[in-house]
């Protein structure tokens, strides 16, 4: 039940115990979580407004982008821009680094991922958004580059993610825990919902795109063909969920339990997910609520980047079930 603490009140409940926290967290947070407000009133409309369909171009990944893609991602860039708090942004729907309006006196970097799901979005299946925020290293904002978004995972400041579903609840931690706020539409407000949310050791899920089973390495099949043997002492069979919306199957995870696994394939050797506003946040936000993320061998949150763009392996959930998979990726089973 609801302890009716808005996002902005527990944001700055976090930075009075945490003295070396400044107000900024507040502000950068609550603007992510206006910006999270506006793409959700066009989301919960889609199909009554024509957001549907396809915008009709291909964005920097070489996917066909969504309409609800560019509605969302121009939203974030203008309505957090205009405040001034962000010195430089990358999104996924922007082959370069976005410099704000005005961002003189910004000093941090917003990383994101305005629409993630997006082949979800006119089937109304749950979608969502990844942020990341990252001091920025420029003593000058004016003159903030791409070296102050290509930061180590383990340098965020804050991550989070809004999931657009059946609710829509918006998770986020500043490396004080992992907290979760369900949006109360009759206020305005995301609420409190999840306080310091602790993923379960082991879960009994295990989400894995099955269709590209003959894309996959042999030690991942090998992996996949272990974990559905009957043995009820190491709780196999897992079970099956994948919803295609990275943060839906992650959120989920957190909650119950299980594990993620996006690994390399033929079509992606480096894997399809993107490390700077995919990988990095969930791993962060995985890592404060006792999980554990790595791209099959080593550490998301220690993985220097050298691209914006830069894809990864993902093995993200419950310690004890990526220690598993990370086993057979290594072929140590
Ligand atoms: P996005 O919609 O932001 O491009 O991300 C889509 C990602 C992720 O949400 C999901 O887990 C994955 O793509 C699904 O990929 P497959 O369809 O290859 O399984
Ligand atoms: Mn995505
Ligand atoms: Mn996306
Ligand atoms: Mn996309």
């Amino acid at each position: 039940m609801s302890k009716l603490i808005t996002i902005e009140r527990h944001i700055l409940e976090q930075q009075k115990n945490f003295p070396e926290a400044t107000g900024e967290l507040t502000d950068l947070l609550s603007d992510v979580a206006f910006a999270a407000k506006l793409v959700r009133r066009e989301v919960v409309r889609a199909g009554l407004v024509d957001i549907l369909g396809f915008a009709g171009s291909t964005n920097v990944q070489g996917e066909e982008v969504k309409k609800l893609d560019l509605f969302a991602n121009d939203k974030i860039i203008n309505a957090i821009g205009q405040h001034g708090r962000f010195a430089i942004m990358g999104s996924e729907e922007n082959e370069e680094i976005i410099t704000p309006p005005n961002n003189e006196n910004g000093s941090y970097a917003l990383l994101f991922d305005p629409l993630d799901g997006s082949s979800n979005i006119d089937v109304n299946v749950s979608v969502g958004t990844i942020f990341s925020i990252y001091k920025i290293k420029n003593s000058d904002p004016r003159k903030a580059d791409i070296s102050d978004c290509l930061q180590k995972g383990s340098e965020q400041v804050a991550a989070g993610y809004v999931i657009y579903g059946s609710s829509v609840v918006m998770v986020y931690t500043t490396g004080h825990g992992v907290h979760g706020f369900t949006y109360d539409p009759t206020i305005g407000e995301f609420l409190l919902s999840h306080e310091n949310i602790v993923t379960p050791k082991h879960g009994k899920y295990y989400s894995i795109n099955e269709g590209s089973y003959a894309q996959f390495n042999d030690t991942t099949k090998k992996y996949l063909d272990y974990i559905k043997e009957e043995d009820s002492a190491t709780g196999r069979p897992y079970s099956t969920r994948y919803i295609g919306s990275l943060v839906a199957d992650f959120h989920r995870n957190l909650l119950t339990g299980g594990v993620f696994v996006y690994p390399p394939t033929t079509k992606h050797p480096n894997g399809k997910l993107r490390l700077m506003y995919e990988g990095n946040p969930l791993a962060y936000i995985c890592e404060q609520a006792g999980g554990r993320a790595t791209d099959g061998r080593r550490r998301i949150l220690d993985i220097d980047p050298s691209e914006l763009h830069q894809r990864t392996p993902l093995y993200i959930g419950s310690e004890d079930d990526v220690r598993v998979a990370e086993e057979f990726e290594q072929g140590i089973r």
